[in-house]
Parts: structure tokens; C-alpha cells; sequence
């Protein structure tokens, strides 16, 4: 071939694709040989950039195929969408281009390598974008250079003949019609008298994906059973200058054109669909001539001009309006008008100016840019569709998850993030499913925060479209989405350094676009995105250097022009600060804002800022400092923790369990001592009991390392407890007796009793519960009783609460209620209520409710009695948990029930057993074979007695083996054996020295005398 030639052909096909180019919309990025790579959605975005996308590679290749040259010319086309970064210029002269970052270019050229000559290949990602408006073939997955993992292919065959673009994206199921009761009404009602005669037009409008088809495809819906004639027209936002294009494809797909057909058989078919209205031959060349169908010699030929062409053609359209309307009621819909070419829309003008006198409703749908200029007249009625509600949106995500669990914080990010948009709803559900469906591991590898939600891609382009309409402003848009949802007028206009008068004709342009809400005026105003998708979007459309240096900005202007916001909302700067990547800073403000949320008892959110806190400490070089820093932030986040979800609570376990592991030496005694004791706490709340030993005996090396009362004290109070719950009664009490010493009640108590119990108050307290099982129940009251006092005398209410409920504990070792005049478990659930002590409410409505069973008052104590048991569990409260089924288990067994009180008794060695508490054990042995012998099963109840005995003995537990010992005797006394009865009892009545009037040594005097008798 020649070169000029060659030069002509290159010429002409780059024209060729130029032009075609040009009329999507497209950016002719460069020419690379024989290549070019063109850009769809840059400059400017639009909601059908895909679309644009295929149908230019389609035309291009059809084109290319059809230019005259003697040489054979094939084309091959990859199309890929995806995020690209386009930067400045480079080069210069004719061979400058813009410098392009990104995966998805380097995808279609290689899809374009694999492509047959002549055919249009693009990728899944594309294909997700584009519904069912085309025709294609699957390729299959192939590997491509330079590309991770296999990239499935499709080639486009044609366009779809479908009905309309909502069509084409639901091919395969509504969503259920979700509210919209109302304005489906309305519909209904224009129908009946549009079929009286009466002919009616509704104009509904609203926001993209409001719902405007959706409604129309529900009246479809409704009507189907009804005899009537439908007439869909749907305008398309690639051929708003196409005459008549809407109504073409209506006539194209009603005559049932095949994309192969000949001439001569769509006009065999257009000839049948005609006749069907009786059209006259002058009437259907027009039509044919319309279609672009050559006339065969079928029709007259028509002399006319085109100016009179047209005029006939719509009369025509007129006419075969009136005859089908004539035939049938008619529904005609005309959708997205805010898209029509200026011939369709006169066509509708006239269409609707006959209506009245037809048997018609024509609705015709549009967003909120178009004006139709029917308005005014009494036929027509105007419907503007308004966003769902909150409940409405919530039934959506349901009808969209189907089956599909999505988690509650999910739920609500997607209400919020949505603002009642059914389209945005169903796109982010559908978007968070599948992210949902991903691995977990992919999803940390990835980084994605669960309440970061991307914008979903089949979102990203109408959204884009909406903000690159905006020209200049939309920088304005991108600095506001940088500093929230909601922004002053003042702090924007110091964060952007624009001159007013431009900043407010920006302003005016976001607040036009329907993209932003004004309240007030500047410049007091401030501002709101309508959408917190667009802010989405406009955000996301800022690169990480910008972001940063913008957030950055944004922190110092707040700083330097409004500090006193930075004194009330912490947070922000907070937020700005890490988004601006100073980590430091940003620590600073999220303690100062969870502190701050603190002291107002915003637990909730205070939790929420130091965890952001300790996440940010987490990306700072590893340094002693840094442990420091995270510890007093984990200290700080477990006081919220614990209040907001339970002094016991998993995360209350996570965080002091986290604080541990960051001690060492160098941090101060009292903070050592913290958290070991805000961890032991937990630990033996949940019955953890062998660690929270184990956290006691290493408080107690460090104490001893120090000379420090405090310190001491704590230690052997947890030491003292959790040998206590594990049943070494004599170990405990050397403990806590330890502590009684150093602070003998009255002492100064240097606790910090915000987070605590007074030392002696705790120890008396617990070393009652000491006592007692180990065969000294007068000291047991004593002590007992002189911690509720001093507890009193201090007013401190957890003292308080803590002496109550543990002397609750001992009223139901005792078996009476040996405390304050027996009024202990009314006083106790008064005063817990009174002072809301959350932790220890349960116990007081168990123990209230045993007290009133022991009265004999057992349907209702029994009740409160489960109560307290499952309020202790929810808030993992599993301390002494066995104790109380082996109480609740004599109570059933009292009023009747052994099964029942067997098989809690069942449940409680179990605990029992696996949590090493062994405080109560032996008594559940002999609760067993107590409640054994009332249902005859002596043998068995002989094996529990044997049981208790052991336990007691082991434990060194003498009021426990007292006990056991009464039961055996009692047994073997009605079995003859009263000799062997005596022997058993006799020593270990012997052993006791005091508590003489208490219930358990005088039954068991008289039961030795009635032995020796
Ligand atoms: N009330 C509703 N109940 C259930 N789904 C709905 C409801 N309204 C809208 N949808 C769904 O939300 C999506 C967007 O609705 P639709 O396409 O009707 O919006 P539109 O107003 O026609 O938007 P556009 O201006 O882009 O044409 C669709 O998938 C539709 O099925
Ligand atoms: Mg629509």
C-alpha cells in the first residue's frame, strides 16, 4: 500500500472513531499507532458511561467496517471500567498526554488483544454495569499479562431489544413494592376515569432512583388482569437529539423486530402491527420512512417536503393514538422525559391536548430538571415521589437481603448512609452482601472498615455525574465532603481562601444541583449534603495527599478561628487529625474527647473515642512511651467499657486483659495494681477462677516487692477471695485478715473509692463468708455485721451495695437471716434499686425471693429467684451461680418438685466442677441426698452423704461437715443404726466451740440426744 494511501486510511479512521467518540461523550486520550485508548466518565462523568462505553465500540466497529478502501480494515475493541487517577500533562506539543495511574487501561488493551477482529470485548466489571441493554457471549476466564488472577471476558454481540432501561436492569425480579400505598392510589384512581372516558395525564417526578419506574411497573402490575392497550415510550440519555427516538423503539418492539430481519420482513411486520389500527397506506409509508425502512414499492411514494414530512408524521402518531384509544382503554407511559428529543416532546404536547376527550392515562415520568409545560391544565395531575422512611428503608433491606443476615451496625449505616433512596438502598445492600460473602482474611487484608462503607460501583458513575456537572464547584463540594456531612458557611469559607462573592455563586450552583441544603443565610448559613452518598463520592474523589493536606488545614483553621467548638467537640478535630495522617495530635484529641464524654457519662461514646485512640497509639513505633500511652488509654476505655456493658462483660474482659500485657515495671504501683484488680474483678465475676488466682498471686509478688499498704491490701483481698470461691477457707482467711489489719474499719482508707470497695468493708465482708463454713458462726455474724455498719457510716454506696449482697450470700449459708433483724433481703433490694447498682441487683431479687420461700411464700420467691438468676447471667455475673441452684433446688424440692430440685442440683455440681468453685460443693452433696431421701432413694442418698462428708473434711470445712454428718446420722438413725449415728456426729459437735444458739448446733445437740437415749 502506498503511504499516502496508508495516511488516508489512517486519517479517516481516526476521524471515524473521533466522531463517534465525540457524540458519547468520550475523551480521545491518545493515539498509539494503530490503537487508541479513549476515556468514558473524564472529563465528565455520566450515569451511563458503560453504556456510552459499549455503544461507541459497537458504531466504531460498524463504521470502520464500512469505509471505503481497497485494503481490508478490522477493528478490535477492550472495554474495562475503573478507577483511574489522571494527573497533570505531560510532554508537549502534538505528543502530549496525560499521565494516567491505574489497573483498568492496561485490562482493556489485553481484552482487546484476545478480541476477534470486528468485536467488542469487555470486562466483568463493565458487564456489571450494564444490566441486560446488550447481547453477549462469555468468554471465560483467561489469564492476561499483567493482570492478578483470571479476567473473565465477554464479547458484545448487539444491543438487547428490551423495554427500556429499568427493564434492562430488573431482568430478574423486583424488589417488593415497599410503601407508596398512596401514591399507587392515586394511579388507580386517574385510571378508572381516564377508562370512563375521561383521559387523564400524571406527571410524576422525583430524584434519580427514587422510584418513579418502580411505581409505574406496580400499576402494570395491578392492571394486568384488566383488558387495555399499553404504549411504553422510554427516552435514553445517548439519544436526547434523536427524533422520535422513543417512540421508534416502541413501534420497533411492538412489531417484534429481530435484530437479523430483513427490510422486507420488518416491513411484513410493521404492515401487520398496522393493521391492527387500520392505518392507511399514506399513513404507514410515513411510519416505514420513519423506521428507516426502504419502501419496497408497498406504500405510494411521497412527495413532500420535509418540514410537511414531519408535520404528517405526527399526525399520524396523533391519529394512531386515537384509534387504539377508540379500540381499548390505553395506558401510555413516557418515561424519563427530563431525556426527550424536542420532536417526542411536541408529539406529547399534542397527544396531550386530545387526551381529555380519550380513553387514556398517560403517565409520564421525569427527574426534578425538567419542566413539563403541561402543568396547569385540570386533567393533569403533578406526583413528586418522596423519600422512604426509615421503616420503609429497613422492610427494602430486608426484601434485598432475602435470607441473608446482616448485622445491626450494618443495618443502621446503611439507613444512614442512604437517605431513603430505594436505589441507593438496594445497591448498598447488595454491595455489603457481597463484601459480606467475602472471606473474612480478604477483608482484613484489604482493610476495610466496617463502617466505612465504599461507595458501591454500580453507584459511583450517576453519582459522579451529578458532581462533575457542577463545573468549578465542584471543588467546593470535594473541601465540604472533607469536613462532613454538615459545615458552616464561616469554616468553609477559611478552609477554602476563595473570595466570598465566588465561594457563594459556587454555593448557589451545589444548592441548585439539588446536591446541598442551605439553612440560614451566609454568613450564618450552613450547609448540608442532601446525600450522603454524593459526599461519598466527592470525597472519594480526592487523592490521600489532598485529603490530608485539606484535613489538616481543616484541624488548624477549627484551632486557630474556633477554638471554642475544639473545647466541646474534641472528636472532630480528633477525626480531621487522623485523617490528616498526624497520628500524635490526633491521639490527643481523641483522649481529651473521650475523657470529656466521660464526665457527661457518654459511656458509649467515650468508649468509641479511646478505642480510636489505642487503634492510632497501635501505628506509632513500639516504644515504653507508647505502652504508657496505650495503658492509661485502656484504663480510661475500661471504666466506659464497664459501665456501658457490665462490669463482667466480654469487652470489659478484653480490655483489662489488653492492660495486663502492657505492664512492666516502669509503670507506677497504684496503675500496676489497677489493673490487675480491674482484672481480677472480671475474672472472678465470670468464675474464671483459676486465672483470676493466678492475677492475685502475681499482685501479691509485686506488693511484696513494695512497701505499700495499698498494694498489700489488694493483693490479699483478691488472693483472699478467689482462695475463698475455690474452697480454702483457712487460706482465705489469713488473707483477708491480713487486710483487716492494715485497715481495721475506721482507718483511713486511702482506696480510691471510685472504683472500689472500702478495704475493710470488703474483707470483713468475705471473711464472714470464711468463717461461717468453717465451724465459727457467731464470728461470722459478727464480722458480718460490722462491715453493714461501717459500710453504713461511710455512705458509700458500692461499700454498701457490696456488704448487702455478699451478707445476702451468708444469710443463705446460715439458712435464716441472721443480719439486721432479719430484714436483710428487703433492706438489701431497696437499697440496690435505690442506687442502681446494676451488678448487684440480681443477687438481691434471688435472695429477696428466697427469703420470702423460706416464709413459705414459694410461687413468688421461686419467681424472683429465677429472676435474679437470669440477671446475674446476663451480665455474666457466674460467681456463686452453683450456690444458688443448690438453694433454688431445696426450694422446689420443698414445695414438691425432686425432680426439678434434683436436676438443678445436677446442673450446679457440673458448674461447680468446671469453674473450681468449691465454696458450696459439699453442701450440694448433701442438698442431693437430702432431697434423695424424700423420694425413697436411700442408697443413693447414703453415696451423696458419703460424698459431702469427704468434701467438708477436705476443705477442713466443719460447719459443712456438721451438716453432713446430722444428715447421715439421721438416715442411719431410721435405719437402726443408731450407735454408728452417734459415733459419726458426736466428734464433730465436739470440735465446736461457740455459736451454741444458732439452728445447726441445736438440732444437733437434740439429735445426739435423742442418739444416746
Ligand atoms: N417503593 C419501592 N419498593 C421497593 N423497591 C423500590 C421502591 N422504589 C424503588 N425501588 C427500587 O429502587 C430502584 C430505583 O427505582 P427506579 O428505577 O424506579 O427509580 P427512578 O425514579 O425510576 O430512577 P431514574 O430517575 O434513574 O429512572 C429500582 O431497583 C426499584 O426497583
Ligand atoms: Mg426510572
Amino acid at each position: 500500500m502506498d503511504p499516502e494511501d496508508l495516511r488516508e486510511v489512517i486519517s479517516a479512521y481516526q476521524k471515524c472513531v473521533a466522531d463517534t467518540v465525540r457524540h458519547y461523550d468520550g475523551f480521545v486520550a491518545k493515539y498509539m499507532g494503530d490503537g487508541v485508548l479513549v476515556y468514558f466518565g473524564y472529563p465528565q462523568a455520566h450515569e451511563d458511561d458503560a453504556e456510552r462505553a459499549v455503544r461507541a465500540g459497537l458504531e466504531i466497529v460498524a463504521a470502520i467496517t464500512a469505509l471505503k478502501s481497497n485494503v481490508l480494515l478490522q477493528t478490535r475493541v477492550g472495554i474495562a471500567t475503573g478507577l483511574v487517577v489522571v494527573g497533570d500533562l505531560i510532554g508537549s506539543g502534538a505528543s502530549q498526554e496525560q499521565a494516567i495511574v491505574g489497573e483498568t487501561p492496561n485490562l482493556a488493551a489485553r481484552l482487546q488483544g484476545i478480541a476477534e477482529p470486528n468485536v467488542v470485548v469487555i470486562a466483568e466489571g463493565t458487564r456489571k454495569l450494564l444490566g441486560n441493554l446488550f447481547e453477549l457471549e462469555d468468554l471465560g476466564a483467561k489469564d492476561l499479562k499483567g493482570i492478578a488472577g483470571p479476567a473473565r471476558g465477554w464479547a458484545v454481540l448487539r444491543p438487547a431489544s428490551i423495554e427500556g432501561r429499568f427493564d434492562a436492569f430488573h431482568a430478574t425480579g423486583l424488589t417488593e413494592l415497599v410503601g407508596r400505598e398512596e401514591e399507587l392510589e392515586i394511579l388507580l384512581r386517574r385510571w378508572s376515569k381516564a377508562k370512563s372516558g375521561e383521559g387523564q395525564v400524571v406527571l410524576l417526578s422525583g430524584e434519580p432512583g427514587i422510584g418513579k419506574s418502580r411505581l409505574t411497573a406496580a400499576l402494570l402490575e395491578r392492571l394486568a388482569a384488566e383488558p387495555h392497550t399499553r404504549l411504553r415510550n422510554f427516552c435514553s440519555p445517548q439519544h436526547t437529539d434523536s427524533a422520535l427516538y422513543p417512540i421508534i423503539g416502541q413501534i420497533e418492539r411492538a412489531a417484534g423486530f429481530r435484530h437479523n430481519d430483513a427490510p422486507q420482513a420488518k416491513l411484513d411486520k410493521l404492515d401487520a402491527l398496522l393493521a391492527q389500527s387500520s392505518t392507511s397506506p399514506n399513513d404507514a409509508a410515513l411510519l416505514a420512512e420513519m423506521l428507516s425502512l426502504p419502501n419496497d414499492g408497498r406504500y405510494p411514494g411521497l412527495e413532500l417536503t420535509s418540514p410537511e414530512r414531519r408535520e404528517k408524521t405526527l399526525e399520524t402518531l396523533v391519529s394512531q393514538v386515537t384509534t387504539v384509544a377508540r379500540q381499548n382503554p390505553l395506558l401510555m407511559i413516557f418515561e424519563d422525559a427530563h431525556w426527550a428529543d424536542p420532536t417526542s416532546l411536541e408529539l406529547f404536547g399534542r397527544i396531550a391536548d386530545k387526551i381529555p376527550n380519550l380513553r387514556v392515562l398517560l403517565i409520564v415520568t421525569y427527574r426534578p430538571e425538567f419542566n413539563p409545560p403541561w402543568i396547569g391544565r385540570p386533567y393533569v395531575a403533578a406526583l413528586t415521589l418522596n423519600r422512604l422512611g426509615g421503616r420503609e428503608v429497613d422492610a427494602m433491606i430486608d426484601r434485598v437481603a432475602g435470607n441473608k443476615h446482616l448485622s445491626v451496625d450494618l443495618r443502621q449505616d446503611i439507613i444512614g448512609r442512604t437517605d431513603g433512596i430505594p436505589l441507593f438502598v438496594e445497591e448498598m445492600t447488595k454491595a455489603v452482601l457481597e463484601a459480606d460473602s467475602q472471606s473474612a482474611a480478604e477483608r482484613t487484608a484489604a482493610a476495610i472498615p466496617s463502617s466505612a462503607l465504599a461507595v458501591p460501583a454500580t453507584l459511583h458513575a450517576s453519582l459522579m455525574a451529578r458532581l462533575d456537572r457542577l463545573g468549578p464547584a465542584k471543588e467546593i463540594a470535594q473541601i465540604g465532603s472533607a469536613i462532613g456531612r454538615e459545615f458552616s458557611h464561616a469554616l468553609l469559607a477559611a478552609v477554602v481562601s476563595k473570595p466570598e462573592a465566588e465561594l457563594g455563586l459556587a454555593l448557589d450552583r451545589l444548592i441548585a444541583a439539588g446536591l446541598l441544603s442551605r439553612q440560614g443565610l451566609p454568613p450564618h448559613a450552613s450547609y448540608l449534603f442532601k446525600h450522603a452518598l454524593v459526599q461519598d463520592a466527592a470525597y472519594g474523589t480526592l487523592l490521600r495527599g489532598r485529603r490530608q493536606e485539606l484535613h489538616a488545614r481543616i484541624g488548624k483553621v477549627f484551632e486557630q478561628q474556633f477554638p471554642d467548638s475544639v473545647g466541646i467537640q474534641p472528636e472532630i478535630l480528633a477525626h480531621h487529625y487522623t485523617e490528616a495522617g498526624l497520628a500524635e495530635i490526633a491521639i490527643g484529641y481523641w483522649q481529651n474527647a473521650g475523657e470529656y464524654a466521660l464526665r457527661r457519662s457518654a459511656n458509649a461514646e467515650a468508649a468509641a473515642h479511646l478505642s480510636k485512640a489505642i487503634a492510632l497509639v497501635a501505628t506509632l513505633p513500639a516504644s515504653a512511651a507508647r505502652n504508657r500511652e496505650e495503658l492509661s488509654l485502656q484504663m480510661a476505655l475500661g471504666s466506659a467499657i464497664r459501665a456501658n456493658t457490665g462490669h463482667a462483660s466480654a469487652e470489659t474482659l478484653h480490655v483489662y486483659t489488653r492492660a495486663r500485657e502492657l505492664l512492666d515495671d516502669s509503670v507506677p504501683l497504684k496503675e500496676q495494681m489497677a489493673v490487675l484488680y480491674g482484672l481480677w474483678a472480671v475474672d472472678v465475676t465470670r468464675a474464671n477462677n483459676e486465672r483470676a488466682l493466678e492475677v492475685g498471686q502475681q499482685s501479691l509478688a509485686i506488693a511484696a516487692r513494695h512497701d505499700d499498704s495499698e498494694a498489700s491490701a489488694f493483693a490479699n483481698r483478691m488472693t483472699g477471695v478467689s482462695r475463698l470461691v475455690m474452697g480454702d477457707f483457712a487460706v482465705a482467711a489469713e488473707h483477708l485478715e491480713r487486710v483487716v489489719t492494715l485497715f481495721e474499719p475506721g482507718a483511713p482508707n486511702v482506696t480510691d473509692l471510685r472504683y472500689s470497695q472500702d478495704h475493710a468493708v470488703f474483707s470483713l465482708t468475705m471473711l464472714a463468708l470464711t468463717l461461717f463454713p468453717r465451724g465459727y458462726p457467731q464470728q461470722a455474724a459478727i464480722a458480718s455485721a460490722k462491715s453493714l455498719s461501717w459500710a453504713h457510716r461511710i455512705e458509700h454506696a458500692m461499700s454498701v451495695g457490696f456488704a448487702l449482697s455478699f451478707g445476702s450470700v451468708l444469710n443463705g449459708f446460715v439458712g435464716a437471716d441472721v443480719l439486721e433483724g432479719g430484714q436483710h433481703s428487703v433492706r438489701a433490694l431497696a437499697y440496690c434499686v435505690e442506687h442502681d447498682l446494676k451488678a448487684y441487683i440480681p443477687w438481691s431479687r434471688f435472695y429477696h425471693g428466697l427469703a420470702l420461700a423460706r416464709r413459705g411464700e414459694i410461687r413468688q420467691g421461686i419467681d424472683l429467684m429465677n429472676d435474679g438468676i437470669a440477671g446475674a447471667e446476663r451480665i455474666s455475673m457466674n460467681m456463686l451461680q452453683p450456690a444458688h441452684l443448690g438453694h433454688l433446688a431445696l426450694i422446689h424440692a420443698s414445695a414438691g418438685d425432686q425432680e426439678a430440685g434434683l436436676r438443678l442440683l445436677d446442673q450446679a455440681v457440673r458448674m461447680a466442677k468446671e469453674t473450681e468453685e468449691r465454696v458450696f460443693e459439699a453442701e450440694l452433696y448433701r442438698l442431693r441426698g437430702e432431697i434423695l431421701i424424700q423420694s425413697q432413694r436411700t442408697a443413693e442418698a447414703e453415696t451423696a452423704f458419703y460424698s459431702a462428708l469427704a468434701q467438708a473434711r477436705q476443705r477442713q470445712a466443719m460447719m459443712w461437715e456438721l451438716r453432713s454428718a446430722m444428715s447421715m446420722a439421721r438416715l442411719w438413725r431410721d435405719q437402726g443404726k443408731r450407735q454408728q449415728a452417734h459415733d459419726l456426729l458426736a466428734p464433730v459437735y465436739g470440735w465446736f466451740t461457740e455459736g451454741f444458739d444458732t439452728l445447726d448446733l441445736k438440732e444437733a445437740k437434740a439429735l445426739l440426744e435423742q442418739l444416746k437415749a
